[in-house]
């Protein structure tokens, strides 16, 4: 008999099949996140679930006690916030992730959110498109800020977090240091990325980009001091997750022109409220977390998932177990 699996992530046909030769699957055919009672339901008959934080939650002991059965979370996504990984172990469950195919994707979003933010492309699509592009208009109104030969200061030096410093390095010849819990030292040589404290690369940096992942020492990492820390002229960027972020800080940041701009791809509530008041800065750049958003890295996300569910499935190890 085939292992029962809950499959509450939007998933092609290419990849159901390779799911459907080892496992039954049950599958979330609604819209947005599982319903509660779909998932406790779901959650006591299966051994595979197949998600990502915003489908289902967290998966934690008040979850886990009605899942008697479950051997394997896999998530597609390289973060696992989602998971509460001391009730996981105490259940003998593996959680696991999808790094790496994404890496490259995500550092594209990343700059692209960068050139966004300095150039004020946001602002100055909307300036044109609502027809205040004048014979008239002054140029000086409309200056941004050089991305080039600037100074990026990298929170976070994992694999996307060198991937953002190979184009920040080679394509646009930006002096980088980091911060992260471990020297990297293949960032180091590769980049000239010189590794500093958090309050020194806040100090120095003309763009500081937030890349780390979200857990309990790196919640609300960047606060009231860490944004007056930073250079007044500077640029925020956030990949990471929302809640690395005290938003309620970065909206007086802004408000208070201590920073320049940000650009942001993650938020503390997602999706975020309409009336959050960051919505309506013209220098704030905004989009709905689409770092890995492409098809083609969405659909190796979702193949690696699948390779990592049947993995535990069939009494192999995963490609990619979470760490704990
Ligand atoms: C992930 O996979 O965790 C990222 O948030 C993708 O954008």
């Amino acid at each position: 008999m085939k292992p029962k699996v809950f499959i509450a992530y939007p998933i092609t046909r290419n990849v159901e099949d390779f799911i459907a030769t080892y496992c039954e699957i049950h599958k979330w055919e609604g819209k947005g996140r599982v319903p509660t009672d779909t998932l406790l339901e779901k959650i006591a008959e299966v051994e595979g679930v197949y998600t990502s934080g915003s489908m289902t939650g967290p998966i934690n002991e008040e979850l886990l006690k009605h899942a008697p059965l479950l051997k394997v979370v896999s998530n597609v996504s390289v973060g696992y916030n989602n998971f509460d990984l001391a009730a996981m172990k105490s259940h003998h469950v593996i959680g696991t992730n999808t790094p790496n195919v994404l890496n490259e994707t995500v550092a594209d979003l990343a700059f692209g959110l960068l050139l966004a933010t300095a150039r004020r492309i946001s602002e100055l699509d909307h300036f044109v498109k609502e027809g205040s592009w004048t014979r008239t208009t002054d140029y000086v109104d409309l200056y941004g800020k050089d991305v080039h030969g600037t100074k990026l200061g990298i929170i976070g030096m994992g694999r996307i977090g060198e991937a953002i410093a190979k184009r920040a390095k080679f394509g646009f010849d930006m002096d980088i240091r980091y911060h992260n819990r471990n020297r990297n030292h293949e960032a180091e040589k590769a980049y000239a990325a010189e590794y500093c404290d958090l309050d020194s690369l806040l100090m120095t940096s003309d763009y500081v980009l937030l890349m780390t992942p979200l857990t309990k020492a790196t919640f609300h990492l960047m606060g009231e001091k860490e944004f007056n820390l930073m250079k007044e002229n500077a640029v925020f960027i956030n990949v990471s997750r929302g809640q690395t972020v005290d938003e309620q800080a970065l909206i007086e940041a802004v408000e208070n022109n201590k920073i320049y701009g940000a650009g942001l791809d993650v938020f503390e509530t997602e999706p975020v409220a309409r009336d959050n008041p960051l919505l309506k800065f013209p220098n704030v750049v905004t989009v709905p977390h689409i770092g890995s958003a492409t098809a083609k890295t969405e659909e190796a996300m979702a193949m690696r998932a699948a390779e990592n569910l049947v993995a535990v499935l069939t009494g192999k190890e995963p490609i990619d177990p979470v760490v704990t």
